[in-house]
Protein backbone atom coordinates (compact mmCIF):
# COMPACT_ATOMS: atom_id res chain seq x y z
CA UNK A 1 0.00 0.00 0.00
CA UNK A 2 1.24 3.32 -0.76
CA UNK A 3 0.46 6.27 2.09
CA UNK A 4 -0.65 9.48 0.13
CA UNK A 5 -0.34 12.85 0.80
CA UNK A 6 -2.86 15.71 0.34
CA UNK A 7 -3.20 16.96 -3.28
CA UNK A 8 -2.00 20.52 -1.61
CA UNK A 9 0.61 19.67 0.49
CA UNK A 10 3.68 21.56 -0.17
CA UNK A 11 6.76 19.30 -1.03
CA UNK A 12 10.29 21.67 -0.25
CA UNK A 13 13.60 21.53 0.39
CA UNK A 14 15.34 24.39 2.18
CA UNK A 15 18.54 26.14 2.51
CA UNK A 16 20.06 29.30 4.22
CA UNK A 17 21.58 32.50 2.70
CA UNK A 18 24.89 32.31 4.88
CA UNK A 19 24.95 28.17 4.17
CA UNK A 20 25.08 28.52 0.63
CA UNK A 21 25.75 31.41 -1.23
CA UNK A 22 28.92 32.48 -1.13
CA UNK A 23 30.04 36.16 -2.28
CA UNK A 24 30.24 38.14 0.68
CA UNK A 25 31.56 41.27 -0.89
CA UNK A 26 29.72 40.97 -3.66
CA UNK A 27 27.20 43.34 -5.33
CA UNK A 28 27.88 45.45 -2.41
CA UNK A 29 27.07 43.81 0.62
CA UNK A 30 27.83 44.18 4.15
CA UNK A 31 29.65 42.51 6.16
CA UNK A 32 27.27 39.79 8.54
CA UNK A 33 28.38 38.59 11.58
CA UNK A 34 28.59 34.89 10.18
CA UNK A 35 31.42 36.30 8.04
CA UNK A 36 33.06 37.81 10.99
CA UNK A 37 33.18 34.92 13.04
CA UNK A 38 34.49 32.62 10.44
CA UNK A 39 37.23 34.80 10.33
CA UNK A 40 38.05 34.40 13.85
CA UNK A 41 40.48 31.82 14.50
CA UNK A 42 39.25 28.80 16.22
CA UNK A 43 35.35 29.45 16.05
CA UNK A 44 35.01 26.87 13.22
CA UNK A 45 35.55 22.91 13.42
CA UNK A 46 37.73 22.49 10.06
CA UNK A 47 38.87 26.00 9.79
CA UNK A 48 35.97 26.64 6.67
CA UNK A 49 33.88 29.76 6.21
CA UNK A 50 31.36 30.53 4.25
CA UNK A 51 33.47 32.67 1.99
CA UNK A 52 32.41 30.44 -1.44
CA UNK A 53 30.38 27.73 0.23
CA UNK A 54 28.00 26.25 -2.18
CA UNK A 55 28.68 29.45 -4.41
CA UNK A 56 25.19 29.90 -5.04
CA UNK A 57 25.00 33.08 -5.23
CA UNK A 58 26.41 32.61 -8.97
CA UNK A 59 24.86 29.41 -9.53
CA UNK A 60 21.58 29.89 -8.75
CA UNK A 61 19.86 28.89 -12.24
CA UNK A 62 21.72 25.59 -11.82
CA UNK A 63 20.30 25.09 -8.49
CA UNK A 64 16.91 25.98 -9.38
CA UNK A 65 17.19 23.71 -12.48
CA UNK A 66 18.07 20.32 -10.07
CA UNK A 67 15.15 21.71 -8.05
CA UNK A 68 12.69 21.40 -11.05
CA UNK A 69 13.94 18.02 -11.55
CA UNK A 70 13.68 17.19 -7.97
CA UNK A 71 10.17 17.81 -8.61
CA UNK A 72 9.28 19.93 -5.49
CA UNK A 73 6.60 22.39 -5.33
CA UNK A 74 7.79 24.87 -2.76
CA UNK A 75 11.93 26.20 -1.69
CA UNK A 76 12.18 27.40 1.50
CA UNK A 77 15.41 29.99 1.39
CA UNK A 78 16.44 32.82 3.29
CA UNK A 79 17.56 36.51 2.46
CA UNK A 80 20.82 37.73 3.83
CA UNK A 81 19.74 40.86 5.28
CA UNK A 82 23.32 42.98 4.79
CA UNK A 83 23.11 42.04 0.99
CA UNK A 84 19.50 44.09 1.54
CA UNK A 85 20.53 46.56 3.59
CA UNK A 86 24.41 46.51 4.29
CA UNK A 87 24.35 48.53 7.28
CA UNK A 88 21.46 46.77 8.59
CA UNK A 89 19.39 50.07 8.19
CA UNK A 90 19.54 53.29 6.41
CA UNK A 91 20.19 52.68 2.81
CA UNK A 92 18.86 50.06 0.90
CA UNK A 93 21.44 48.12 -1.82
CA UNK A 94 19.10 47.49 -5.17
CA UNK A 95 22.11 45.40 -5.84
CA UNK A 96 21.63 42.68 -3.42
CA UNK A 97 17.51 43.19 -3.46
CA UNK A 98 18.13 42.45 -7.13
CA UNK A 99 19.69 38.82 -6.54
CA UNK A 100 16.76 37.57 -4.82
CA UNK A 101 14.16 39.47 -7.61
CA UNK A 102 15.51 37.37 -9.88
CA UNK A 103 15.97 34.06 -8.05
CA UNK A 104 12.19 34.52 -6.86
CA UNK A 105 11.50 35.27 -10.60
CA UNK A 106 13.00 32.12 -11.76
CA UNK A 107 11.03 30.30 -9.48
CA UNK A 108 7.92 31.31 -10.30
CA UNK A 109 8.52 30.63 -14.36
CA UNK A 110 9.53 27.22 -12.73
CA UNK A 111 5.93 26.78 -10.74
CA UNK A 112 8.12 26.30 -7.62
CA UNK A 113 6.21 28.13 -4.75
CA UNK A 114 9.64 30.83 -2.70
CA UNK A 115 8.99 30.80 0.80
CA UNK A 116 10.66 33.57 2.18
CA UNK A 117 12.89 33.27 5.92
CA UNK A 118 13.89 36.83 6.67
CA UNK A 119 16.70 35.97 9.42
CA UNK A 120 18.54 33.10 9.28
CA UNK A 121 21.36 34.40 11.22
CA UNK A 122 23.46 36.56 9.33
CA UNK A 123 22.94 40.07 11.14
CA UNK A 124 24.55 42.98 9.57
CA UNK A 125 27.83 43.03 11.80
CA UNK A 126 26.94 46.97 11.82
CA UNK A 127 23.69 46.16 14.26
CA UNK A 128 26.21 43.69 16.02
CA UNK A 129 27.91 46.72 16.85
CA UNK A 130 25.70 48.28 18.88
CA UNK A 131 25.01 45.73 20.85
CA UNK A 132 23.01 43.33 18.39
CA UNK A 133 19.73 41.79 19.17
CA UNK A 134 20.12 42.70 22.89
CA UNK A 135 19.61 46.74 21.62
CA UNK A 136 15.79 47.61 21.16
CA UNK A 137 16.99 49.65 18.08
CA UNK A 138 18.06 46.50 16.11
CA UNK A 139 14.61 44.99 17.02
CA UNK A 140 12.97 48.36 14.70
CA UNK A 141 15.62 47.94 12.10
CA UNK A 142 14.38 44.90 11.42
CA UNK A 143 10.60 45.74 11.94
CA UNK A 144 11.68 48.05 9.04
CA UNK A 145 14.02 45.43 6.77
CA UNK A 146 10.77 43.00 6.74
CA UNK A 147 8.38 46.09 5.75
CA UNK A 148 11.10 47.00 2.92
CA UNK A 149 11.05 43.40 1.64
CA UNK A 150 7.21 42.86 2.46
CA UNK A 151 6.33 45.73 -0.27
CA UNK A 152 9.12 44.56 -2.47
CA UNK A 153 8.66 41.16 -2.68
CA UNK A 154 5.54 40.31 -1.93
CA UNK A 155 3.51 40.28 -4.87
CA UNK A 156 5.57 37.03 -5.79
CA UNK A 157 6.03 35.87 -2.12
CA UNK A 158 3.06 34.38 -0.58
CA UNK A 159 4.90 32.67 2.49
CA UNK A 160 6.92 34.40 5.25
CA UNK A 161 8.80 33.10 7.51
CA UNK A 162 10.61 35.72 10.27
CA UNK A 163 12.91 33.95 12.09
CA UNK A 164 14.78 30.72 12.08
CA UNK A 165 15.42 29.26 15.16
CA UNK A 166 15.28 32.19 17.72
CA UNK A 167 16.16 28.99 20.69
CA UNK A 168 19.56 28.73 18.44
CA UNK A 169 20.02 32.50 17.87
CA UNK A 170 19.57 33.29 21.62
CA UNK A 171 21.58 30.59 23.19
CA UNK A 172 24.13 29.05 20.82
CA UNK A 173 24.81 32.20 19.70
CA UNK A 174 25.02 34.44 23.28
CA UNK A 175 24.96 31.45 25.97
CA UNK A 176 27.27 28.75 24.53
CA UNK A 177 28.87 30.85 22.41
CA UNK A 178 29.11 28.37 19.81
CA UNK A 179 27.36 30.33 17.14
CA UNK A 180 28.16 34.07 16.18
CA UNK A 181 28.16 36.49 17.81
CA UNK A 182 30.33 34.17 20.08
CA UNK A 183 28.83 35.63 23.60
CA UNK A 184 28.81 33.64 26.43
CA UNK A 185 26.38 35.54 28.80
CA UNK A 186 22.70 33.66 29.85
CA UNK A 187 21.49 37.37 30.95
CA UNK A 188 22.51 38.43 27.50
CA UNK A 189 20.84 35.58 25.96
CA UNK A 190 17.50 35.51 27.52
CA UNK A 191 16.99 39.33 26.76
CA UNK A 192 18.25 38.34 22.88
CA UNK A 193 15.93 35.44 23.20
CA UNK A 194 12.99 38.05 23.70
CA UNK A 195 13.85 40.77 21.87
CA UNK A 196 13.84 38.42 18.38
CA UNK A 197 10.13 37.48 19.55
CA UNK A 198 9.06 40.61 20.03
CA UNK A 199 10.73 41.46 16.85
CA UNK A 200 9.25 39.09 15.28
CA UNK A 201 5.59 40.49 16.51
CA UNK A 202 6.20 43.65 15.01
CA UNK A 203 6.94 42.03 11.67
CA UNK A 204 3.37 40.40 11.84
CA UNK A 205 1.85 44.02 12.63
CA UNK A 206 3.76 45.39 9.42
CA UNK A 207 2.66 42.10 7.16
CA UNK A 208 -0.92 43.10 8.19
CA UNK A 209 -0.45 46.61 7.79
CA UNK A 210 1.02 46.92 4.68
CA UNK A 211 -1.63 44.18 3.51
CA UNK A 212 -0.04 41.84 0.85
CA UNK A 213 -1.65 38.87 0.22
CA UNK A 214 -0.04 35.77 2.02
CA UNK A 215 0.79 34.07 5.01
CA UNK A 216 3.45 34.60 7.92
CA UNK A 217 4.31 32.46 10.46
CA UNK A 218 7.74 31.89 12.16
CA UNK A 219 10.15 28.59 12.43
CA UNK A 220 10.84 27.14 15.97
CA UNK A 221 13.96 24.18 16.83
CA UNK A 222 11.18 21.90 18.93
CA UNK A 223 12.10 18.34 20.26
CA UNK A 224 9.96 16.35 22.31
CA UNK A 225 12.02 15.89 25.89
CA UNK A 226 12.06 12.32 27.60
CA UNK A 227 13.05 12.08 31.28
CA UNK A 228 15.40 9.79 31.80
CA UNK A 229 13.86 8.17 34.52
CA UNK A 230 10.33 8.53 36.71
CA UNK A 231 12.10 9.97 39.39
CA UNK A 232 11.10 12.98 40.32
CA UNK A 233 14.48 14.74 40.17
CA UNK A 234 14.50 13.55 36.45
CA UNK A 235 10.71 14.65 35.73
CA UNK A 236 12.01 17.92 37.45
CA UNK A 237 15.10 18.67 35.06
CA UNK A 238 12.43 17.48 32.12
CA UNK A 239 10.21 19.85 32.51
CA UNK A 240 12.72 22.69 33.12
CA UNK A 241 14.52 21.76 29.55
CA UNK A 242 11.24 21.57 27.76
CA UNK A 243 10.84 25.31 29.59
CA UNK A 244 13.90 25.98 28.24
CA UNK A 245 13.88 24.87 24.66
CA UNK A 246 10.38 24.59 23.71
CA UNK A 247 8.44 26.28 25.86
CA UNK A 248 9.50 29.87 26.34
CA UNK A 249 8.84 30.16 22.73
CA UNK A 250 6.16 28.29 22.08
CA UNK A 251 3.97 29.87 25.33
CA UNK A 252 4.68 33.48 24.01
CA UNK A 253 3.95 33.10 20.77
CA UNK A 254 0.31 31.29 21.41
CA UNK A 255 -0.80 32.18 24.46
CA UNK A 256 0.43 35.93 25.26
CA UNK A 257 2.68 35.19 27.86
CA UNK A 258 6.31 33.62 28.73
CA UNK A 259 6.39 30.86 31.13
CA UNK A 260 5.90 31.48 35.20
CA UNK A 261 7.83 28.59 36.19
CA UNK A 262 10.67 29.59 33.49
CA UNK A 263 11.15 32.78 34.03
CA UNK A 264 10.88 32.15 38.18
CA UNK A 265 13.84 29.56 37.66
CA UNK A 266 16.19 31.74 35.77
CA UNK A 267 15.31 34.97 38.37
CA UNK A 268 16.01 32.36 41.07
CA UNK A 269 19.51 31.88 38.95
CA UNK A 270 20.05 35.76 39.08
CA UNK A 271 18.59 36.19 35.57
CA UNK A 272 15.37 38.39 36.13
CA UNK A 273 13.71 38.64 32.80
CA UNK A 274 11.68 41.95 32.80
CA UNK A 275 8.62 41.39 30.13
CA UNK A 276 6.13 44.12 29.33
CA UNK A 277 2.33 43.03 28.89
CA UNK A 278 2.53 45.39 25.50
CA UNK A 279 5.89 42.87 24.49
CA UNK A 280 4.00 40.16 25.39
CA UNK A 281 0.79 41.62 23.14
CA UNK A 282 3.25 42.30 20.45
CA UNK A 283 4.92 38.32 20.41
CA UNK A 284 1.05 36.58 20.46
CA UNK A 285 -0.02 38.67 17.10
CA UNK A 286 -1.33 36.07 15.82
CA UNK A 287 0.53 33.58 13.05
CA UNK A 288 -0.76 31.98 9.92
CA UNK A 289 0.98 28.89 10.30
CA UNK A 290 4.06 27.66 12.42
CA UNK A 291 6.85 26.25 10.93
CA UNK A 292 9.11 23.59 13.32
CA UNK A 293 11.89 21.88 12.42
CA UNK A 294 12.48 18.45 13.75
CA UNK A 295 15.86 16.62 14.26
CA UNK A 296 15.61 14.54 17.20
CA UNK A 297 14.58 14.25 20.76
CA UNK A 298 16.59 14.70 24.03
CA UNK A 299 16.44 12.70 26.71
CA UNK A 300 17.29 14.40 29.85
CA UNK A 301 18.11 13.85 34.05
CA UNK A 302 19.29 15.49 36.48
CA UNK A 303 23.12 16.57 36.41
CA UNK A 304 25.24 19.40 36.00
CA UNK A 305 26.14 19.13 32.51
CA UNK A 306 24.08 22.47 32.10
CA UNK A 307 24.38 23.42 35.17
CA UNK A 308 22.41 26.86 35.29
CA UNK A 309 19.63 24.57 34.24
CA UNK A 310 20.86 21.62 36.20
CA UNK A 311 20.24 19.13 33.37
CA UNK A 312 22.47 16.40 32.16
CA UNK A 313 21.55 14.90 28.50
CA UNK A 314 21.32 11.48 27.96
CA UNK A 315 22.28 8.85 24.80
CA UNK A 316 20.46 6.15 24.47
CA UNK A 317 22.98 3.52 23.98
CA UNK A 318 20.24 1.40 22.00
CA UNK A 319 20.28 4.08 19.76
CA UNK A 320 21.70 5.18 16.48
CA UNK A 321 22.75 8.45 15.88
CA UNK A 322 23.62 10.67 12.93
CA UNK A 323 26.95 12.36 11.76
CA UNK A 324 25.92 15.12 13.92
CA UNK A 325 25.79 12.89 16.68
CA UNK A 326 21.68 13.20 16.77
CA UNK A 327 20.08 10.67 18.12
CA UNK A 328 17.46 9.50 15.08
CA UNK A 329 13.75 9.31 16.16
CA UNK A 330 11.59 9.54 13.77
CA UNK A 331 8.64 9.09 16.10
CA UNK A 332 9.19 12.06 16.99
CA UNK A 333 8.44 14.13 14.35
CA UNK A 334 4.48 12.90 14.82
CA UNK A 335 4.83 13.32 18.71
CA UNK A 336 6.18 17.02 18.48
CA UNK A 337 2.93 17.64 15.71
CA UNK A 338 0.86 15.99 18.24
CA UNK A 339 1.81 18.36 21.40
CA UNK A 340 2.38 21.58 19.21
CA UNK A 341 -1.84 21.49 17.89
CA UNK A 342 -2.57 20.35 21.69
CA UNK A 343 -0.90 22.52 23.43
CA UNK A 344 -1.26 25.30 21.43
CA UNK A 345 -3.77 24.95 17.96
CA UNK A 346 -1.61 26.71 15.61
CA UNK A 347 -4.11 27.36 12.40
CA UNK A 348 -1.16 25.06 10.42
CA UNK A 349 2.21 23.33 10.53
CA UNK A 350 5.13 23.43 8.09
CA UNK A 351 7.84 21.16 9.22
CA UNK A 352 10.42 23.70 7.66
CA UNK A 353 13.64 21.08 8.37
CA UNK A 354 13.93 17.59 8.97
CA UNK A 355 17.01 15.64 7.04
CA UNK A 356 20.28 14.05 8.26
CA UNK A 357 24.04 14.24 8.08
CA UNK A 358 25.91 11.46 6.68
CA UNK A 359 29.48 10.79 5.67
CA UNK A 360 28.73 11.06 2.26
CA UNK A 361 31.45 9.70 0.17
CA UNK A 362 31.30 10.44 -4.08
CA UNK A 363 32.17 6.99 -5.44
CA UNK A 364 32.33 6.96 -9.37
CA UNK A 365 29.97 9.68 -9.42
CA UNK A 366 26.85 8.52 -7.47
CA UNK A 367 26.64 8.71 -3.69
CA UNK A 368 24.86 5.63 -2.08
CA UNK A 369 23.03 6.98 0.94
CA UNK A 370 20.75 4.43 1.72
CA UNK A 371 21.10 5.76 5.40
CA UNK A 372 19.49 9.18 4.33
CA UNK A 373 16.43 6.87 2.48
CA UNK A 374 15.34 5.12 5.42
CA UNK A 375 15.33 8.36 7.58
CA UNK A 376 13.46 10.45 5.55
CA UNK A 377 10.95 7.40 4.73
CA UNK A 378 10.88 6.96 8.55
CA UNK A 379 9.76 10.44 9.22
CA UNK A 380 7.53 10.39 6.77
CA UNK A 381 5.86 7.89 7.36
CA UNK A 382 5.24 9.30 10.97
CA UNK A 383 4.59 12.70 9.52
CA UNK A 384 1.73 10.49 7.61
CA UNK A 385 0.52 9.43 10.44
CA UNK A 386 -0.31 12.86 12.05
CA UNK A 387 -1.91 14.26 8.84
CA UNK A 388 -4.11 10.87 9.12
CA UNK A 389 -4.96 11.95 12.54
CA UNK A 390 -6.39 15.24 11.36
CA UNK A 391 -3.36 17.57 12.22
CA UNK A 392 -3.38 20.42 9.60
CA UNK A 393 0.44 19.52 8.67
CA UNK A 394 0.31 21.38 5.22
CA UNK A 395 4.12 21.30 3.96
CA UNK A 396 7.66 19.33 4.81
CA UNK A 397 11.01 20.37 3.80
CA UNK A 398 13.90 18.48 3.63
CA UNK A 399 16.88 20.02 5.13
CA UNK A 400 18.93 20.26 2.75
CA UNK A 401 19.14 20.88 -1.23
CA UNK A 402 22.90 20.97 -0.85
CA UNK A 403 25.61 20.10 1.24
CA UNK A 404 26.41 23.15 2.50
CA UNK A 405 28.34 25.19 5.24
CA UNK A 406 27.23 23.84 8.79
CA UNK A 407 27.56 26.45 10.81
CA UNK A 408 30.46 25.67 13.55
CA UNK A 409 31.29 22.53 11.81
CA UNK A 410 32.01 24.11 8.82
CA UNK A 411 31.95 22.05 5.52
CA UNK A 412 32.70 18.84 7.06
CA UNK A 413 28.88 17.87 7.69
CA UNK A 414 27.05 17.02 4.60
CA UNK A 415 23.03 17.20 4.81
CA UNK A 416 22.46 17.34 1.26
CA UNK A 417 20.10 15.42 -1.10
CA UNK A 418 23.01 17.02 -3.73
CA UNK A 419 26.72 16.43 -3.11
CA UNK A 420 28.62 19.54 -3.52
CA UNK A 421 32.72 18.75 -4.42
CA UNK A 422 33.62 21.98 -2.98
CA UNK A 423 36.97 21.75 -5.00
CA UNK A 424 34.95 22.64 -8.10
CA UNK A 425 31.71 23.28 -6.77
CA UNK A 426 29.83 20.55 -8.84
CA UNK A 427 26.64 19.13 -8.01
CA UNK A 428 25.95 15.38 -7.87
CA UNK A 429 22.64 13.86 -6.90
CA UNK A 430 22.55 11.52 -4.18
CA UNK A 431 20.58 8.80 -4.37
CA UNK A 432 18.15 10.30 -1.77
CA UNK A 433 17.25 12.73 -4.42
CA UNK A 434 15.76 10.44 -6.52
CA UNK A 435 14.52 8.66 -3.61
CA UNK A 436 12.47 11.86 -2.67
CA UNK A 437 11.31 12.38 -5.99
CA UNK A 438 9.86 9.27 -6.16
CA UNK A 439 8.12 10.21 -2.77
CA UNK A 440 7.04 13.33 -4.03
CA UNK A 441 5.77 11.75 -7.46
CA UNK A 442 3.37 8.79 -5.76
CA UNK A 443 3.72 8.65 -2.07
CA UNK A 444 5.46 6.82 0.62
CA UNK A 445 4.94 2.84 0.61
CA UNK A 446 3.22 1.67 3.77
CA UNK A 447 5.62 -0.15 6.40
CA UNK A 448 5.74 -4.04 5.73
CA UNK A 449 4.63 -6.08 8.46
C1 LIG B 1 19.13 23.84 11.88
C2 LIG B 1 19.39 25.10 11.08
C3 LIG B 1 19.88 24.87 9.69
C4 LIG B 1 20.82 23.69 9.59
C5 LIG B 1 20.26 22.49 10.31
C6 LIG B 1 21.13 21.26 10.24
O1 LIG B 1 19.27 24.12 13.22
O2 LIG B 1 18.22 25.86 10.99
O3 LIG B 1 20.46 26.05 9.23
O4 LIG B 1 22.07 24.03 10.02
O5 LIG B 1 20.00 22.80 11.64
Amino acid sequence: MVLRFPQDFLWGVATASYQIEGAPWEDGKGESIWDRFTHTPGTIADGTTGDVACDHYHRFEEDLRLMRDLGISAYRFSLAWPRIFPQGEGKLNEKGLSFYERLIDMLCVLGIEPVVTLYHWDLPQALQDMGGWENERVVRAFEQYAGVVFRRLGDRVKLWITHNEPWVVAFVGHYTGEHAPGLRDFGVALRVAKNLLVSHGLAVRTFREIGKEGEIGITLSLSPIHAFSEREEDQLAQKRFDGYFNRFFLDPLFRGAFPADVLEWYAKKGYPLAVSKEEEAIVSEKIDFLGVNYYSRQVVRHGCEEPLLKVATVKPEESQYTDMGWEIYPQGILEIVERVFQDYAPRKVFITENGIALPDQLVNGTINDGARIAFLREHLRYLHRAIQRGYAVKGYFVWSLLDNFEWAFGLSKRFGLVFVDYATGKRFPKESFFFYREVIEKGIEEESQ
